[in-house]
């Protein structure tokens, strides 16, 4: 993975409230695109937004955070992974923490998100991630659970094209506990490539790009994105922060 093109994937969350706001984060992002063309910047639109800032105009990506597993039909509120596709979006978040707590979302369900993405041709950021560590390691069971079951329906040639992204929720957004040191994401990176590793074979584990959620800044960044086997980040808060953003971009170049 040497000459790996690090990602930096901003979820916007359910943020701005305000447009003017948002077109100036989005003309932020669009401008650290262009500055930093070695690295891969995604900009997670809310839903609301997609259509507006998605002309594929410059260097910065798109997707969603979230999408229906049904390409079209009577599903009020939901959002088409084919429409994405046909206003400029390239990638869509399934499986965030946040839904799968308020929204009861299964590994099951999921999975079906996530190869709804794949059959149009886009990338689905899968996420996972323990709630809680206990010093048992009972948690390494739901770790495991959220990392295989969402893959399960989806084809083992196409485990390339999927991003994973390991958000544990003790350290994700305003109510995280404490971020997560570098040590304890270097050995759960190891224990995922070992579980991908038992399930799909070294070849294929040794090829999934797995990114880092949870309380990423512009501060901690650099150690982290140091930690072997990291591939990127899925920033959430730091997102609307120009200054916090750069640096993580920065970090990464
Ligand atoms: P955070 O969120 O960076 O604010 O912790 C990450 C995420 O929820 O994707």
């Amino acid at each position: 993975m040497s000459n790996m093109k690090y990602t930096v994937a901003c979820n916007w969350k359910m943020l701005p409230a305000d447009i003017v706001v948002a077109k100036k984060t989005i003309a932020f992002h669009k401008k650290l695109a262009t500055e930093f063309p070695s690295v891969q910047i995604i900009s997670l639109l809310p839903s609301m937004l997609v259509g507006q800032f998605t002309q594929k105009t410059g260097k910065l990506l798109y997707g969603s955070q979230d999408i229906s597993d049904s390409l079209e039909g009577a599903f009020t509120g939901e959002n088409s992974a084919a429409l994405l596709k046909t206003l400029g979006g390239q990638f869509s978040i399934v499986g965030h923490s946040e839904r799968r707590d308020r929204h009861q979302e299964s590994n099951s369900f999921i999975s079906k998100k996530a190869v709804a993405v794949l059959s149009v041709g886009l990338t689905p950021i899968i996420c996972f991630g323990e709630t809680a560590r206990d010093e048992q390691g009972k948690y390494i069971d739901e770790l495991e659970r959220q990392l295989l079951e969402p893959l399960e329906a989806i084809e083992e040639t196409k485990l390339t094209k999927v991003l994973l992204a390991y958000e544990p929720v003790w350290a994700i957004g305003k109510n995280a506990k404490r971020p997560i040191t570098t040590d304890e994401l270097f050995s759960t990176l190891i224990l995922i490539k070992k579980i991908l590793t038992t399930r799909y074979g070294k070849d294929k584990a040794d090829k999934v790009k797995i990114l880092y959620g949870g309380s990423v800044k512009g501060t901690n960044a650099k150690e982290l994105v140091a930690v072997p086997g990291v591939a990127g980040f899925l920033v959430g808060g730091a997102t609307h922060s120009k200054e916090d953003i750069k640096a993580i971009v920065q970090a990464c170049k």
